[in-house]
């Protein structure tokens, strides 16, 4: 009996041992491909699960950002200060122009950087970068060419649900100072990449309240508490936590009161820390928590000047009369037409 083999079966062998190692290195190879971006992907039933990391866009480079505060030696000293008074008013609006502020009472203690994050400055954190340049324009909603004052005081009727600010007041021309800084080296009519608030794609669904009360709970919640009315600071002139819904927050009447804009905020910007270079919640999340925030109870305004062409209204804007067939809760909560 033979029992040593010959070169040529242990050649055979070992052939045959390379192959196996080659298929088994295939499969590894697929499942960290497939397999886990599968779960990468698939976040639409864990939204109570511990943050997700979602790999940003690669159109996420070379972002815009604001001006650095050195140049500003280059303001003379008067307008230096009118353009940092701007500023302290984004950030912290409430103290001088809410219920109990030092200037006026005039707005709902909400600040504007609650929204337009590091007071405007933050890419796709709601931000001025394109305001300078392409004001004023033509908006829709009024049916009239508008200049920033007539953009400042929207939001502060509508997000801030408060009156007009004068505009011979040194706090509007703080303002406009300050937007005008930000907006400095932003050519006439560009808008330059990370402007505004990002735009995410359309769900192919209907947007999901049952869902997006899931992730609110897991994820907003501990922050703009299970009332959705946030969080006073000490000495009640400001909120640590602002509200999202409720007599306090914006009304129906903003901005973020269509679904595709506080989507496309909450994706890029929340939980709190959240920027567009490290999202925690998958599209889905966004949309579908947006929805739910946007279906609770808040003040209301005269929308009845708004749209004056209604073949002009946004797809997602959730009154009525439309040019189409629709209904308000299709408009409102989707699934949205192109
Ligand atoms: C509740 C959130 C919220 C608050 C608070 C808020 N805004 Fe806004 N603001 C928005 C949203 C949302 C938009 C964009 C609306 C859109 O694109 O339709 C916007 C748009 C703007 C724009 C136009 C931006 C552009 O690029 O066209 C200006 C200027 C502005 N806000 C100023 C202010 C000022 C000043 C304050 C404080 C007095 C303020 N906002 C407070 C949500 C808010
Ligand atoms: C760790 C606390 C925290 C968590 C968690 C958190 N937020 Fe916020 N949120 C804030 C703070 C603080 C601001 C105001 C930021 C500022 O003024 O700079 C804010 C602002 C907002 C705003 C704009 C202002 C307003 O009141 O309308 C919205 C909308 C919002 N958050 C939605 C959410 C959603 C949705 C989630 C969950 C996905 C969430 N937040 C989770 C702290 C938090």
């Amino acid at each position: 009996m033979k029992t040593s083999q010959s070169p040529k079966t242990s050649i055979d062998t070992f052939i045959r041992f390379l192959y196996g190692l080659v298929v088994l290195l295939l499969g590894l190879a697929a499942y960290l491909i497939f397999g886990r971006s599968h779960t990468m992907t698939s976040t639409e039933t864990r939204a109570d699960s511990s943050a997700i990391f979602i790999q940003p866009d690669s159109n996420f480079s070379h972002v815009w950002t604001a001006p650095s505060d050195w140049r500003m030696m280059y303001l003379s000293p008067k307008q230096k200060e009118l353009v940092l008074y701007g500023r302290e008013l984004i950030a912290h609006t409430s103290d001088y122009l809410g219920p109990k502020g030092s200037v006026r009472a005039m707005s709902n203690g909400m600040n504007c950087q609650n929204c337009h994050l590091k007071a405007g400055a933050q890419p796709w954190g709601n931000n001025y970068f394109a305001v300078e340049s392409t004001y004023p324009k033509f908006r829709a909603r009024s049916g009239t060419v508008e200049n920033q004052v007539k953009r400042v005081n929207d939001c502060f009727e509508r997000s801030l649900n408060g009156k007009k600010l004068d505009s011979t007041s040194k706090e509007m021309q703080a303002i406009l100072a300050y937007i005008a800084w930000l907006g400095k080296d932003v050519a006439k009519g560009d808008k330059p990449k990370g402007s505004g608030i990002f735009k995410l794609k359309f769900l192919k669904r209907a947007t999901d309240l049952d869902k997006g009360k899931m992730v609110y709970e897991g994820k907003c919640q501990s922050c703009h508490q299970a009332n959705g009315e946030g969080v006073l600071a000490e000495g009640g002139k400001s909120y640590t936590y602002p509200p999202l819904w409720g007599v306090h927050s914006y009304n129906q009447g903003a901005g973020l009161f269509r679904i595709s804009n506080l989507a496309g905020y909450v994706k890029y910007n929340m939980p709190l820390g959240t920027t567009y270079e490290k999202a925690q919640l998958s599209d889905e999340e966004a949309w579908d928590v947006a929805a739910y925030i946007n279906s609770m109870p808040r003040p209301s305004m005269d929308l009845s000047h708004d749209w004056p062409k209604i073949a002009k209204k946004p797809f997602d804007h959730p009154f009525g009369p439309y040019a189409d067939s629709y209904s308000e809760k299709r408009h409102k909560y989707g699934p949205y037409k192109k």
